[in-house]
């Protein structure tokens, strides 16, 4: 825990000037709040000596015993005299010394307000800076984790560590450490004026204040193990609404309104219940070091008025001070014992956070790595092997040799690992063994970066941000194109024909994951996206099987355009287009069981003659349907 708090305090080293400044006016802001306490004394002395004039009739008679009683005090004259004795004529009659006092407390209060304001501004500055660097932090080193990690952590949860757990992580930083600091100087700085006044009394009450921290080392454990189950369902709230949200659809069309209702209410039942459970223990800290306080206070009335009443030892007004101070004693003391239950959260927050920061990026470029610029000659996949979960391998020894220029087709039915396949060819996943080669080059001695770029995917589901529809088709390289070249590749793609009939054509947004836009619509938007790119090597991933056939007939034609010159694997569930492929690879269970052209695998029979058998014998799947 110690740890994690430390870990979290290096996040201020940047802003370490502003928060020093801020520290320095909470100090001062807290020694003039002791101050301005003290004060009382040289006013009350003042006013009683005032009424003892009136009573008595002589100013002489009435001041003597105010000065007897301070006389016994050094050190509270000497700062009263450093201070108020400067700009106030103590000596001068009450009423005009009484006028004195009271301006002398304003500008006291005054400067004492201009230093709160400066370390609440202050404070909230680093604060707010220290987020933003926190969230950035993460948020780079999350788009850099794997996809792997994606596959195994909900986005629910990610966004709410990202928002929630920051926000929680946030004041711990900045909030709370100022106000720790300030509480031990405010306790120390009231601590000397108590002293000034009557060590005596001071020891007296003192005595009470480790009961606080002695009551409190039980619940604090509770309160800890609450608060992580609470971060967790709260991750477990966002990550409910995102997936609901993002699959509206699905849950209209099957009526689930209600099951989701449900869940979603268990869910919030779930917060509330650990919430409150674990608020029960963080409560208790308020009137637990409440009583411990009051005790003091009880002890203090009792032990000071003795002092008073029997020695003389210390004078009323002096006593009454020291019972101001006295609580303004208690209340850092009071902080001080609450300030684990209120930094907890903070604290499990910052190890939730620092989680996603520590989550290891596997798939790494080695030092030295080559940049990539194309397939000369071939790519070859050597005995590669893949398990997405250990012990499970979804592919298995699959071995062939793509040559430059040509079209490798994977067909099988769905489950198979073709998907899987090209995914280890962008290196998105690793291969659990075996290699894959470009040009004799392992793809793991390439720039991860050159590589990808160099790659173009069409896959069945289209991904679009809510932008326009130029930024989606140049999506990662807007900069670099002109709009003539976007132009060209949405012609190319027969995306244009409905762009150009959109209100605002290329500038139109196209909403959330592309939502106001039809299948095949999105799908030209994703080709024309490839196209732009001009990539080497092209991946179609069952690029048309979510298309009506009007539009898979105009995306087909794009798709055509698209295969020239380069290397190409195209997965597809229709077997028209792939009567063409250079090469057929068959795959079942994660293994190749055939290979060839159409025209060998069909004299083979085997999987790909019951594939071909039930496309084309099925009234669906007519002939002519151009499926890729
Ligand atoms: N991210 C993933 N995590 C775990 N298992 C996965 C993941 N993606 C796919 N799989 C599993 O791997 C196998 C192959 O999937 P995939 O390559 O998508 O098949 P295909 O594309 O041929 O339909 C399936 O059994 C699937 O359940
Ligand atoms: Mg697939």
């Amino acid at each position: 825990m110690v740890g994690l708090y430390l870990r979290v305090l290096r996040y201020l080293r940047p802003y370490w000037g502003v928060f020093g400044i801020a520290v320095l006016a909470s100090l001062i802001f807290a020694a003039l709040d002791a101050f301005s306490m003290a004060l009382l004394i040289p006013f009350m002395r003042t006013l009683f000596a005032q009424t003892d004039t009136a009573v008595e009739g002589t100013a002489a008679e009435g001041a003597a015993p105010a000065t007897q009683a301070a006389e016994g005090d050094d050190l509270l004259e000497w700062l009263l005299d450093g201070t108020l004795g400067r700009f106030v004529d103590m000596s001068a009659p009450p009423s005009e010394a009484i006028q004195g006092i009271i301006i002398f407390l304003l500008v006291i209060f005054l400067i004492k307000n201009v230093f709160d304001f400066l370390r609440n501004y202050l404070v909230a500055w680093v604060e707010q800076a220290v987020t933003r660097d926190l969230r950035n932090e993460v948020y780079d080193h999350l788009v850099d984790l794997d996809l792997g990690f994606f596959g195994r952590t909900r986005v629910g949860q990610i966004v709410s560590r990202l928002t929630h757990d920051v926000e929680q992580l946030r004041t711990l930083v900045t909030k709370e450490q100022s106000k720790i600091i300030s509480s031990v100087f405010e306790f120390l700085s009231v601590l000397a004026i108590m002293i000034a006044i009557s060590w005596k009394l001071t020891l007296v009450s003192i005595v009470v204040l480790p009961g606080i921290f002695a009551i409190w080392g039980p619940l604090l454990r509770r309160v800890r193990r609450g608060d992580r189950t609470i971060l967790n369902l709260a991750g477990e709230v966002h990550s409910h609404i995102q997936e609901t949200l993002s699959g509206i659809r699905l849950v209209k069309a099957s009526g689930a309104e209600d099951h989701e209702r449900k869940r979603f209410s268990k869910v919030t039942w779930a917060y509330f219940k650990a919430f409150i459970r674990t608020e029960r223990f963080r409560a208790l800290s308020h009137p637990i070091t409440e009583m411990v306080g009051a005790l003091g206070t009880v002890v203090i009335l009792w032990y000071g008025t003795r002092l008073v009443l029997t020695g003389g030892e210390i004078g009323a007004e002096e006593f009454i001070g020291f019972l101001a101070l006295s609580m303004k004693l208690y209340s850092p003391v009071k902080y001080l014992g609450k300030m684990p239950a209120i930094i907890q959260p903070g604290i499990v927050a910052a190890g939730r956070v620092f989680e996603f920061l520590d989550a290891p990026i596997e798939i790494r470029e080695r030092p030295g790595a080559r940049e990539f610029e194309g397939v000369r000659d071939r790519i070859d996949f050597e005995d590669v092997s893949f398990s997405y979960r250990h012990g499970e391998p979804v592919l298995h020894d699959i071995s062939f040799r793509a040559e430059a220029g040509s079209v490798t087709a994977l067909v099988g039915p769905s489950g198979a690992g073709k998907t899987t396949l090209v995914d280890l060819l962008g290196r998105f996943y690793e291969p659990t063994s075996g290699r894959i080669l470009v040009d004799d080059v392992d793809l793991r001695d390439l720039s991860i970066d050159s590589l990808r770029r160099n790659l173009g995917i069409v896959s069945q589901e289209t991904v679009l941000f809510h932008d326009t529809i130029r930024a989606n088709i140049a999506y990662g390289i807007e900069e670099r194109v002109s709009q003539e070249e976007i132009e060209r590749a949405a012609d190319a793609a027969h995306a244009s024909e409905f762009i150009d009939r959109l209100p605002s054509g290329y500038d139109t947004v196209v909403g959330e994951r592309g939502t106001q836009l039809s299948g095949g619509q999105r799908q030209r938007v994703a080709i024309a996206r490839a196209i732009l790119r001009d990539p080497p090597i092209l991946v179609l991933d069952e690029a048309t099987s979510a298309l009506d056939t009007q539009s898979e007939r105009l995306v087909q034609q794009a798709i055509e355009r698209l295969l020239e010159g380069r290397t190409v694997f195209v997965i597809a569930h229709r077997l028209s287009t792939i009567q063409r492929a250079d090469r057929i690879l068959v795959m079942k269970d994660g293994r190749v069981v055939q290979s060839g052209r159409h025209g060998e695998l069909l004299d083979e029979g085997g999987l790909y003659g019951k594939l071909h058998a039930l496309q084309f014998e099925s009234p669906v799947g007519a002939p002519g349907d151009a499926g890729l």
